[in-house]
């Protein structure tokens, strides 16, 4: 699935270090602090069909589950190894989540098909090409009215979360992080669309400072 089209970056960007993503993220991000806030931030109802696009080993995809177990949840990554690693967590954690390999930016999905896209950490793996025909996707499969989640890295709220943030910058790269580390991602949102759109909390993390963004399509 990883495409030549951009390079693909992987959760700890090399393919061979994922089997660490877990472990690390929740020690240097306030994972699961973060991950119910932005779980929070939307209205699930039963029978709603939620989208956790980038969703990795799937740790928000089964926060939803948990919280809105009525509601239909599937975790879409291009990194079909990392899926195996959500679905042996689902599994684990017996609850019935949808796996789906596909890239960001062509979501196999028809128009209108989610009530809530979430999506934490995928933007800085992607270019702003990418960004926002990821956005433009998101925007297309989303019911209208429906809502965005977002959680990534954004403007660093003081010097040390800047100095920080090099440790991610270092990893994953200056092209796809740059946008984020500037403030770029709520531009971005309109760009493709989006009305609505706040920032609705900062964290302050050992790697920087993190956003969670809200926005959605407009109901018609
Ligand atoms: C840093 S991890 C975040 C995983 C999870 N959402 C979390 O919050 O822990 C980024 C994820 O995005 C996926 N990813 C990167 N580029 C992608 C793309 N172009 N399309 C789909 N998934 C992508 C990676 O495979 C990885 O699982």
């Amino acid at each position: 699935m990883p495409s030549k089209r951009s390079k693909y970056i992987y959760a700890l960007h090399y393919e061979w270090l994922t089997f660490l993503y877990d472990p690390l993220v929740r020690v240097v991000t306030k994972e699961f602090t973060f991950k119910k806030a932005l779980r929070l931030q939307a209205e699930i109802q039963p029978g709603q069909k939620i989208l956790d696009l980038g969703c990795g080993t799937g740790t928000l995809s089964l926060i939803l589950k948990e919280t809105s177990p009525q509601a239909i949840i599937i975790g879409c990554d291009g990194d079909k190894k990392i899926l195996k690693m959500a679905k042996v967590k689902a599994t684990q954690a017996k609850r019935e989540l949808y796996w789906h390999g596909a890239l960001a930016y062509e979501l196999p999905y028809a128009e209108a098909t989610f009530n809530h896209v979430f999506s934490s950490f995928l933007f800085h793996h992607l270019t702003k090409e990418n960004k926002l025909r990821t956005l433009k996707e998101i925007w297309r499969v989303l019911k209208p009215g429906g809502g965005l989640h977002l959680a990534d890295w954004g403007r660093p709220s003081n010097w040390l979360m800047r100095l920080t943030f090099l440790v991610i910058q270092i990893l994953d790269g200056f092209q796809t992080t740059g946008d984020n580390v500037r403030g770029l991602l709520s531009s971005y949102l309109k760009e493709a669309g989006f009305v609505g759109i706040r920032e609705v909390r900062n964290y302050n993390t050992f790697v920087g400072s993190l956003c969670l963004y809200k926005a959605h399509k407009p109901a018609n």
